[in-house]
């Protein structure tokens, strides 16, 4: 059986903004009265096109079944269509083997699936993990609880004052103890795009295995995992067009097979006495209990939507929405975007902090503009404490966005530095800040 996931076809579609937003339907609505949304914050989740909307949909209306266990129609087609997603998954990473391709609830998971699995039961007291400073809590904090049961030395490569990771700060961190190199593709605050390349380069000489956390990257590079070659690689389907609840964790086969796995229950097992069990094979090995079936299937609808586009469209454009963030946001005095002034070595993400007003104050206040973006640490507090601010506005563009939406982000917030500097003018009625959120 053949079926359809939400009609996306397979022949090549030509880029085109308008027609791409059109697939968008969170994108035409008013979310204040005459203030049409501009979505800015893709780098906390993505908005999901229609045919990921209809997959999920026809999923839970139409054939709501289990996977795996039934021997009914519905059943089958579930299993089919969740068998399906993983090859689109395989093939959207170029890989072949798509029993490398493990179904998790997120990047999150799948970063603790390997720490929990791979590291506790791989490696020995005094063996070294090295991570930069740019990761995001999911890799980082997995790696210090493992370093902590085990021993482990978890070693940082320090980032340039403008947030750049060079090689040399990678050599410089290294031991001869170090087994595993976590990297993230691209930063979700600064939007540092690390050397993959020379990253593998280096670790395949020094036979280091290396985990990319590709929650940001892959949503907008060409991550081709047949080519860089790495052991382990994460990402979320929520960041990439498809819905929440499911991610991937890519893997070697032969580490896959080594490893044990890090959930136990049903569907992992082919055998189970009272005294004990024998693991099913690769990739159900690691997809204990029901997996999130719908979402995985939308997930495949998602990365076919996006592959359905040539890549280096997309890219130019999202390229194009970060030239321009930058010409626009830094015309406004006291505005102090963070990362890489070089934006060869940087993704579609403006991270920013202005003089007169807080983050949190940006964020509230841009959300009045029907402006959507984030404020806070972004789950990067080490990263922060490195650039020396403790929290940032954030902007982050994704396909859908256009050149006149960032046009009104620096409208919004020139009229917002306006409102603060006649706040500050004005001291009796001058609050520190508008809004003090938690964090
Ligand atoms: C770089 C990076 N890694 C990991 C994560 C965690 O992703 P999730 O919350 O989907 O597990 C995020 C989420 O923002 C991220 O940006």
């Amino acid at each position: 059986m053949n079926f359809e996931h939400g009609g996306v076809g397979k022949s090549p579609r030509p880029f085109e903004v308008e027609a791409v937003r059109a697939d968008f339907p969170p994108l035409h609505q008013e979310v204040h009265p005459g203030k049409p949304l501009i979505y800015l914050d893709s780098a906390a989740t993505s908005l999901k096109p229609s045919p990921v909307v209809a997959a999920l949909d026809a999923y839970t209306a139409d054939y709501p079944a289990n996977v795996h266990r039934g021997l009914h129609v519905l059943s089958e087609r579930a299993t089919e269509a969740f068998e399906d997603a993983r090859e689109a998954v395989a093939s959207f990473l170029g890989v072949e083997d798509s029993a490398q391709v493990i179904f998790t609830r997120g990047t999150t998971e799948s970063i603790n699936a390997v720490a929990m699995s791979w590291a506790r039961s791989m490696l020995e007291p005094g063996d070294a993990i090295l991570v930069s400073e740019l990761e995001h809590h999911s890799n980082l904090v997995p790696w210090q609880v493992v370093a902590k049961e085990k021993g482990l030395d978890l070693r940082f490569a320090e980032l340039t004052d403008d947030a750049r990771l060079e090689m040399s700060a990678i050599e410089a961190a290294l031991t001869d103890r170090v087994r595993l190199i976590a990297v993230t593709a691209m930063s979700n605050v600064t939007g540092t795009l690390p050397p993959l390349a020379d990253i593998m380069d280096l670790a395949r000489r020094k036979g280091i295995r290396v985990l990319i956390d590709a929650a940001q990257g892959l949503p907008h590079g060409d991550i081709d995992v047949r080519k860089l070659d790495p052991d382990f690689l994460a990402f979320s389907g929520h960041k990439i067009l498809g819905p929440t609840g499911v991610g991937v964790l890519y893997a070697k086969r032969e580490l896959l097979e080594a490893m044990p796995p890090f959930l136990t229950g049903g569907s992992m097992v082919v055998r189970v006495t009272r005294d004990s069990s024998e693991w099913n094979e690769i990739p159900w090995k690691f997809e204990a209990g029901t997996p999130p079936i719908g979402e995985a299937i939308a997930l495949g609808a998602a990365l076919r939507y996006l592959a359905a586009f040539p890549a280096e469209q997309v890219a130019a454009h999202e390229r194009a929405l970060l030239e321009h963030a930058h010409a626009v946001l830094g015309r406004i005095p006291g505005l102090r975007i963070v990362g890489p002034e070089d934006l060869s070595k940087k993704g579609p993400i403006a991270s920013f902090t202005m003089e007169e007003a807080h983050p949190h104050d940006l964020a509230q206040l841009l959300d009045r503009h029907g402006i959507a973006i984030r404020a806070g640490h972004h789950c990067t507090m080490p990263l922060h404490t490195r650039l020396k601010i403790p929290a940032s506005a954030r902007a982050s563009f994704s396909l859908y966005n256009t050149m006149a939406e960032i046009d009104r982000l620096g409208e919004a917030l020139e009229s917002i530095q306006a409102l603060f500097r006649r706040r500050v003018s004005r001291p009796a009625t001058s609050p520190a800040r508008l809004a003090s959120p938690a964090q």
